[in-house]
């Protein structure tokens, strides 16, 4: 996730109004930052890695000249965050800048091609191929939108670019597929951003940009087409009500909430996080004598589901080790022959890292899972992979585990093919439901959010939760205790259901919320077992279930429905949807903040 702006003003400098407005998307990455702006036929560009103060006080970015220009703010995913992958990228005759939001899944085939064509590309980023791709077709003497145009339809992937030219030093053109832009309207100015806040303290006036459009913004006004035939879409611009805290947060009363939206298209990014890294990962992987998931809090019940997945699709055993008792437990067993998968959001977690680096020093080989390019986990490991899921601000991590679960199961695959472990047919499948994932985890938003609301209004007085799960459930249950406890602060205790048994049944008594997460895998029998145990001691049960799925409905007091058929493996992605969800209304039901849980940060940089 990146910001992208852009302005065209009647009169006055564009770059301190830009600056102004990257500073409002600096939530959406703060890595690196860039500004270009047009005057007198010359382009001027300024960037740097860092934040944007940072950025502002070494280079002054108020001082470009002309009233037309771009900026973004970065957060990496191809390319560490360095001055020569921060955006603007421009072409070969420094005539173009381009700003890009999203990932460009074919840029390593463009960039082959456009070098074979004598093209110098300087960074590595996705994002350069484009203003060299729009080089080309402007020097086929097409104008700067339709150059634009061609090269769009060129890409592959997520993408919301804003380009200017000196060519035609008036127009700023932009395109859109999936990753979000909005226009601005104002009277003396028109502009274009990644997102609302961006836009409100210059104007309320706000026009969307819809998936397969180009836009020109020019002294004439905003014209939109579609990319595919070039018709003109005629839009109007809406008032928006926003205040610029509402805006921040998408409109969502708070970060947690829309992160939780989010999460349909943070799954979508996973389908196209960097092949060639998953591929030698799995290589590593099928290779290990013995392997340890390493990670702390949610990042560790990834590891836990993750080690379901390694068995069932690949049939390789490993050990999930919470990382801040990894050295107690595993820490003389560990060796050259051990690979160690660390699994970190933030890639800066102390325990996580002491694991890592324990474990390195005993010659064992590290990979990383994270979603942060250049944290301390991607320096330190020997592959990393980033799982682009954008910034998170809640505390919780709600997203980013998604994201983990959608990347390790595809590493899993990986593994089980190099084993020849599974059939194509099964492949196929299993990628199959991965691409159905994101329409299916919107739709338990779309249609299980307002049930869900009501389970915690019911239950918002319970002392303690119980959540059981078998198999693979076993870890979106941890999940869902962890959410409901370290946002709600309610006490939740997570367990195997088969375990439940053993000591936790002990506290079940009329009305005690027992949450089940029934998926219809091979646990489905059983699991109804271990409901009707609960239920003989008169626990309330909260049913996590399939669509349809009568026998448990009938048992359940309450049930939330999940739609049918996701494979076994991916099961948890789709059923901790709604236990955010809990989560969430329990916390706001109680009056918390769920974005500021009391004691606990976003990144764990103590021992
Ligand atoms: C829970 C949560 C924490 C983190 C844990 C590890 O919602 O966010 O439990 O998962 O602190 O953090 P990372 O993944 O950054 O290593």
């Amino acid at each position: 996730m990146c910001g992208i702006f852009g302005c065209t003003l009647k009169k006055g400098n564009a770059a301190p109004v830009i600056h102004a407005a990257l500073k409002r998307l600096e939530y959406r990455g703060y890595d690196s930052v860039g500004e270009a702006t047009i005057l007198d036929g010359k382009l001027y560009v300024k960037k740097d890695r860092g934040k944007i103060d940072a950025v502002h006080e070494l280079h002054d970015l108020d001082d470009l000249p002309g009233s037309i220009g771009i900026g973004h703010t970065r957060w990496a995913t191809h390319g560490a965050p360095l001055q020569v992958n921060a955006h603007p990228h421009v072409d070969c005759g420094g005539r173009i800048a381009v700003i890009h939001n999203g990932i460009i899944e074919n840029f390593a085939d463009l960039r082959l091609e456009l070098q074979n064509r004598g093209h110098v590309l300087k960074s590595k980023t996705d994002t350069e191929v484009i203003p060299h791709l729009i080089e080309d077709y402007l020097n086929k003497s097409h104008g700067l939108a339709d150059a634009v145009l061609e090269a769009v339809k060129r890409l592959e992937g997520s993408y919301s670019i804003a380009a200017i030219s000196t060519k035609e030093p008036d127009k700023i053109v932009c395109a859109r597929n999936e990753s979000p832009l909005v226009i601005g309207v104002a009277e003396e100015a028109l502009y274009c951003a990644s997102d609302v806040p961006a836009l409100l303290p210059l104007t309320n006036k706000t026009v969307t940009v819809d998936n397969g459009e180009l836009l020109t913004l020019s002294p004439q006004g905003f014209e939109i087409k579609k990319i595919r035939d070039s018709s003109v879409v005629t839009k109007k611009p809406k008032v928006s009500d926003w205040s610029p805290e509402m805006a921040v947060k998408g409109g969502y009363p708070h970060f947690m909430l829309k992160e939780i939206h989010e999460q349909p298209t943070t799954l979508r990014n996973t389908l196209r996080v960097q092949e060639h890294y998953l591929d030698l990962m799995a290589t590593f992987l099928e290779r290990a004598q013995e392997v340890y998931l390493m990670a702390c809090g949610t990042s560790y019940h990834a590891c836990l589901a993750a080690s379901y997945m390694f068995s069932k699709l690949a049939f390789l055993g490993t050990h999930p080790v919470i990382a801040s008792e990894c050295v107690e437990q595993q820490g003389k067993s560990m060796g050259i022959d051990s690979t160690i998968l660390a699994v970190s959001q933030s890639g800066e977690t102390t325990d996580t890292l002491g694991a890592v680096m324990y474990a390195r020093d005993r010659a064992a080989t590290v990979l990383a899972l994270t979603n942060v390019v250049d944290s301390t986990l991607t320096r330190i490991s020997r592959v990393y992979v980033v799982q682009q899921s954008g910034p998170e601000i809640g505390v919780a991590a709600t997203k980013t585990f998604t994201s983990q679960l959608s990347v390790l199961a595809q590493l899993a695959l990986r593994v089980a093919k190099k084993r020849g472990k599974v059939s194509q047919d099964e492949m196929d499948y299993l990628a199959d439901k991965l691409t159905e994932l994101p329409d299916a985890v919107e739709a338990v938003i779309q249609t299980q959010d307002e049930k869900v609301r009501q389970i915690a209004k019911k239950y918002r007085d319970a002392k303690a939760f119980l959540f059981l799960g078998r198999g693979i459930s076993t870890a979106t249950a941890y999940e869902g205790g962890l959410k409901l406890m370290e946002i709600a602060y309610v006490p939740a205790i997570a367990f195997p259901a088969g375990e439940s048994k053993h000591g936790p049944i002990g506290l079940v008594e009329p009305g005690f919320p027992v949450v089940f997460i029934c998926p219809k895998d091979e646990t489905h029998k059983t699991v109804i077992g271990n409901i009707m145990e609960m239920k003989a001691r008169g626990g309330s049960i909260i049913a996590l279930m399939e669509e349809g799925d009568e026998e448990i409905k009938k048992l359940a007091d309450d049930y939330v429905e999940v739609p049918k058929g996701i494979g076994d493996v991916l099961s948890p992605i789709l059923f901790v949807v709604p236990l955010q969800l809990l989560a969430y209304h329990m916390a706001v039901e109680k009056g918390y903040d769920p974005d500021m849980p009391r004691n606990l940060a976003k990144s764990v940089t103590v021992k």
